[in-house]
């Protein structure tokens, strides 16, 4: 029975497959298991032939110029016994650019926030880590627990003449890129800010008004 299920199934999952990241336009070579070069393999994408431009070498597939549509679950197949060797799931991307980077406040004073995004999407999972810094001391950051790309910080004094530095690096398997931006609690932190940035703190405005 699980073989009658597995004849259906196994194509399609890529259960126990490595991932393998690679650049929109670039040639992939892809290794069947710790083959020998002089093995012999036929290789198959979601369970049917490979179409695409390519070479084989002995145990390798080289795509030539991958594109968005050579994604896919890639298996080798050793000749002549047909036992399955390797699994590659294959997720083309690229490296990530600069993040644009914006902070805020509308919680003053009691701290900030800043968020980021980027302006092309990089098609494979992309983090980003966030340095804060006040008079050369590290801040903590506290991330959003909704918000993927924001994060809030505390200032850690009120009318500080230091400037803030932020940093955030976008990371991925193709690259990393960094945008630092630097501010000052008072260009964040004023009423008429808030009035213009955040309709959302309307009543707070009042308040700190008052
Ligand atoms: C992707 O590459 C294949 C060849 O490997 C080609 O047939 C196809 O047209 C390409 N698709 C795009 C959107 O460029
Ligand atoms: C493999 O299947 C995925 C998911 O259905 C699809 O997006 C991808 O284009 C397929 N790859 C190839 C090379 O057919
Ligand atoms: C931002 O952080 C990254 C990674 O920690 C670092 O490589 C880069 O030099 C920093 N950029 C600035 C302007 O400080």
């Amino acid at each position: 029975q699980l073989r009658i299920i597995c004849t259906f199934l196994c194509p399609f999952l890529a259960y126990g497959a490595r991932i393998q990241y690679e650049r929109i336009g670039s040639d992939v070579t892809m290794q069947c298991g710790s083959l020998d070069n002089d093995a012999s393999v036929t290789w198959k994408v979601n369970g049917t032939d490979v179409k695409a431009r390519r070479r084989e070498e002995g145990p390798r597939l080289i795509l030539m110029e991958v594109n968005m549509s050579s994604n896919g679950l890639y298996s080798c197949f050793q000749n002549p016994d047909g036992q399955r060797r390797d699994q590659i799931n294959l997720r083309v991307g690229i490296p990530p650019k600069e993040p644009q980077v914006t902070c805020r406040s509308n919680t003053y004073p009691k701290g900030f926030y800043c968020s980021w995004h980027l302006q092309h999407p990089t098609y494979i999972p992309t983090d980003f880590e966030v340095d804060v810094q006040h008079n050369q001391r590290p801040l903590e950051v506290m991330r959003d627990e909704v918000h993927k790309n924001r994060c809030h910080v505390k200032f850690p004094e009120l009318f500080s003449s230091f400037p803030y530095r932020v940093n955030v690096t976008a990371v991925n398997s193709l690259g990393r890129a960094s945008s630092a931006i630097s501010f000052e609690e008072s260009s964040i932190g004023t009423v008429l800010d808030h009035w213009i940035d955040n309709e959302n703190t309307f009543p707070l405005v009042l308040v700190y008004i008052l």
